[in-house]
């Protein structure tokens, strides 16, 4: 690969190859989100209709996003503090709060839930679930209690799956970016591509599968009318991209600085939208051979999120004829291969952070925030810890994310004097982006934020979340994100181990 390395900071970590790169940030982008939330937006919303919105939302808001954050680490050559800092020095704390909420948040229920997984393939082995897989998880496996008030026990499979899964994240991301990560994603990147795609062959042959299949892509145009449709484009957008957690700002700072910043972004989004829409196919597949065998109408069987991955894909192993086993441990392994190469993105952006700032050796670093991931997970991997996710995750992916997209948009767009970001990006392009990509970063992206977090707020308002108690959205929900905002705004305080020097 060409590269210039004499303008290179000595010690910052780069990629072997593009391909690694392109690996690592589609592995980022792809996971669980990609699999059970994907496929159910689009059947609810118009089925092969659904792409069109999607394609809009991904042209204009996720892709420039996504340059946006290419562009700007691989200009700082820093994680998502070191490049805001350098961008503007009143706007480090953004970065701080981005990698801190995803830290201290996401990833700590986003690691239990592959923890699920992991526990799931191992009862994938023998159908552990038995006859009544929806009473097996909530009862059996979560043990869930009332609400976020009764915490429970903890349960000890679902720890011990944690276990495995820091191990995992912690082994990726301790040996560094060409020897840790690049490695990991171009192993398990192309195992979950072959998974996949085992999935969706041995789907198609099931009786009845075409049936779900064909309700999955019947395209029906006129639920585009419906402003939800669109709202549920965008919003999935941004968080299937990985977008507005500092992940992809600290991933293009290991660049070199020849590299077609617009193109691997097109790459990366295009990656990431085939696996969800491929995943469409296994999962609607499987529900229309459930439908065949149970003679419900789809309507009934349909499910997203964990009722899919936990309670419709078990009752669909356990009436599979011949090798139901392999076919649930070939799922599990596709959630947990795309799960992995996200939570392990985050604790790299993190990792970096402090490692930018402090100057704090990597390995100590990196276990270090493996041990508090895990430690933090615990409060999910309780009776109780269904509910927490269930707001945590209300609050983090939605006003989080946004919040922060619509933060950097400004930074970007408006007080970054001189950043010339667009000029960056097209200097070793192979297609320059014009103006159009300005108006996008400083109109069109905050004005789509804002009806976003508009109708968050609203519906919030008129009824509280999930009907939980409003208690425990404020101190559980609300309070977490207030909570990372004070922790970022507190680093950000504090002095740069060596100054830095601003592009
Ligand atoms: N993009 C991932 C998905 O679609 C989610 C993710 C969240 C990735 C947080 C990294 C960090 O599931």
């Amino acid at each position: 690969m060409a590269q210039t390395t004499p303008v290179m900071e000595p010690h910052r970590a780069q990629w072997k190859t593009r391909i690694g790169f392109l690996l690592a940030a589609a592995g980022s982008a792809v996971g669980l989100g990609n699999i059970w939330r994907f496929p159910y937006l689009a059947y609810q919303h118009g089925g092969g209709a659904f792409l069109v919105p999607y394609v809009i939302a991904l042209l204009t808001a996720g892709i420039p996003l996504l340059i946006l954050e290419f562009g700007l680490g691989h200009k700082m050559r820093g994680s998502a503090p070191m490049s805001f800092a350098k961008a503007n020095p009143h706007w480090e704390w953004l970065g701080w709060w981005m990698v801190t909420f995803v830290m201290f948040g996401i990833v700590l229920y986003y690691s239990v839930v592959i923890a699920w997984c992991v526990c799931y393939l191992g009862y994938s082995l023998t159908l552990a679930w038995g006859p009544d897989p929806n009473a097996f998880f909530f009862q059996q496996f979560l043990g869930a209690t009332a609400g976020p008030h009764v915490i429970g026990d903890i349960r000890s499979p679902i720890l011990l799956g944690l276990v495995i899964v820091w191990l995992v994240n912690w082994a990726c991301v301790f040996f560094g970016v060409e020897e840790g990560i690049e490695r990991a994603n171009k192993v398990f990147m192309p195992l979950l591509f072959l998974l996949l795609l085992i999935l969706v062959g041995w789907t198609m042959t099931l009786p009845g599968a075409w049936d779900g299949i064909g309700t999955y892509l019947k395209p029906d145009f006129a639920k585009l009318a419906k402003p939800t449709v669109w709202i549920d484009a965008y919003s999935q957008a941004f968080f299937s991209l990985s977008v507005g957690f500092g992940i992809m700002i600290v991933y293009a700072s290991y660049l070199p600085r020849h590299t077609d910043i617009n193109r691997s972004a097109f790459q990366v989004a295009a990656m990431d939208t085939l696996v969800a829409f491929i995943a469409g196919l296994a999962v609607f597949g499987t529900l229309g051979y459930m439908m065949t065998k149970t003679g419900k109408p789809l309507t009934e069987l349909v499910q997203h999120g964990i009722g899919l991955a936990f309670v419709a894909y078990p009752q669909a192993i356990s009436l599979l004829p011949g090798l139901s086993s392999v076919f649930g441990v070939v799922f599990f392994l596709t959630l947990i291969f795309a799960g992995i190469t996200s939570s392990m993105s985050i604790l790299e952006a993190f990792t970096a952070a402090v490692m930018d700032k402090f100057h704090y050796p990597r390995k100590v670093v990196v276990t270090v925030l493996s041990i508090a991931g895990f430690l933090g997970g615990i409060i999910f991997a309780t009776g109780g810890g269904l509910s927490w996710l269930d707001l945590v995750d209300h609050a983090l992916s939605h006003y989080g994310l946004f919040l922060a997209c619509l933060l950097q948009c400004l930074v970007v767009g408006w007080l970054a004097k001189g950043l010339h970001l667009r000029e960056h990006v097209n200097e070793h392009s192979s297609f320059p982006l014009g103006r159009g990509f300005e108006v996008l970063v400083r109109f069109v992206i905050p004005a789509v934020i804002l009806v976003l977090l508009g109708n968050d707020f609203t519906k919030d308002m008129r009824e509280p979340y999930s009907g939980y108690p409003w208690l425990a959205i404020i101190l559980i929900g609300r309070d977490w994100l207030v909570v990372t905002l004070i922790a970022a705004l507190f680093v950000a305080m504090r002095p740069w181990r060596k100054p830095l020097d601003r592009q």
